[in-house]
């Protein structure tokens, strides 16, 4: 199959690429590059077959020439980001992705994988038992309220020939060519290797279901391959995979065990909580097999940070740090304030 992976130079894009690589696919992949230089060690696998640079809210018909498939990783990906820049999030987010499954549908191709968030949950953690896909939504940022516009728009262009899926992948841990450490696991055990101690900032209590990229991955090319599937909606993670902050934090000190914990708390009890069930996806989305745990993930990116300097301003700068990287690009007036290119 040719597949569109949109976002391919993010931080989930180039292992999906390699996965479907792996998997015999050809794939194209369409991004504006906020992040194209920030890239480590990639196999070639990781590298499209072809490359279009371009803003997902220009997208047009020929740019799916060819294409069966589409997986739409393009966006700005995560509440800080969402918070300082809500109308973008919304632009680039929701009415970018509007823009680019009706350019798809015209174009001829026939299956939509949207990359939506768990995070649409929100402020579910009271929840008595773990949130399924009927579960209300209840976003409680822009980012969230973006999928969720984006999720209600696609339903209205799914028809028989044109077929859409969700994903509300859990947050993502793992190890990438394009390597973020502001995700929840990566991030407290950067603190932890570069500081000796992993900093909760919250009280520690909140919910967060986690997922690893591969497991995204693989997820995506599941939804593009299975027949009957039309505007299904799909939470995605493992089947133990929610953890409080705080018992993400023990299995990180786990790797370095030098390390101590401290809950400053100092960020207050975190609305974003939510506890998820993942039953749908592991049942009814033909050939979905999570192959990782978060030890396993943990592992991982401990060998990654092994061979990382141990420098907090560089962990924490904006090579890995998707705000303060957009934020820079804002500052040097590499981009205008509606995320385009100058
Ligand atoms: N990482 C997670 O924990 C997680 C969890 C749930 C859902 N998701 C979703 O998965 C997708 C990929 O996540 P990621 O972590 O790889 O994000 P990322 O921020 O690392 O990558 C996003 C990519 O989209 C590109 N992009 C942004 N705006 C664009 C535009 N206007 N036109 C074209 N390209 C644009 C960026 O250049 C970047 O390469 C996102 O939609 C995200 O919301 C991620």
């Amino acid at each position: 199959m040719r597949i569109l992976i949109t976002g391919h130079c993010g931080y989930i894009g180039p292992v999906m690429t390699r996965l479907f690589h792996q998997a015999g696919h050809e794939v194209v992949g369409f991004d504006t590059g906020f992040f194209k230089d920030l890239i480590g060690a990639a196999e070639p696998g990781c590298i499209p077959d072809y490359e279009i640079s371009g803003d997902i809210r220009d997208i047009v018909i020929k740019d799916f020439a060819g294409i069966e498939g589409v997986v739409h990783l393009a966006a700005l990906s995560n509440d800080p980001m969402g918070n300082i820049a809500a109308g973008q999030t919304h632009s680039i987010n929701t009415e970018g992705t509007i823009r680019c499954a009706t350019m798809a549908k015209q174009a001829g191709a026939s299956r939509f994988v949207f990359a939506s968030s768990c995070s649409v949950y929100g402020a579910s953690g009271n929840s008595a038992v773990p949130l399924d896909e009927h579960a209300p939504v209840a976003p409680v940022s822009a980012y969230a309220v973006s999928k969720v516009d984006a999720e209600k728009a696609l339903q209205t262009i799914a028809d028989d020939s044109f077929r859409t899926v969700m994903l509300r992948n859990a947050t993502a841990y793992g190890v990438s060519p394009r390597m973020r450490l502001d995700l929840v696991l990566a991030n407290l055990m950067a603190s932890g290797y570069a500081t000796g101690v992993i900093e909760v900032l919250s009280d520690g209590t909140p919910w967060r279901p986690l997922v690893h990229i591969e497991d995204i991955s693989r997820a995506a090319l599941s939804a593009l391959t299975a027949e009957a599937l039309n505007h299904s909606v799909f939470n995605i993670g493992a089947a133990d995979c929610n953890y409080t902050v705080r018992e993400i934090a023990e299995v990180a000190a786990k790797q370095f065990p030098e390390c101590s914990i401290n809950i400053t708390g100092q960020n207050g009890s975190d609305p974003r909580s939510y506890r998820v069930d993942f039953t749908r996806a592991l049942t009814d989305l033909p050939g979905f097999a999570p192959q990782w745990n978060l030890e396993k993930g943990a592992k991982q990116t401990h060998d990654w940070l092994s061979a990382a300097p141990r420098d907090l301003k560089v962990l924490f700068g904006n090579r890995y740090i998707r705000l303060s990287h957009l934020e820079k690009l804002l500052r040097e007036h590499q981009v205008s304030e509606t995320f385009r290119w100058l």
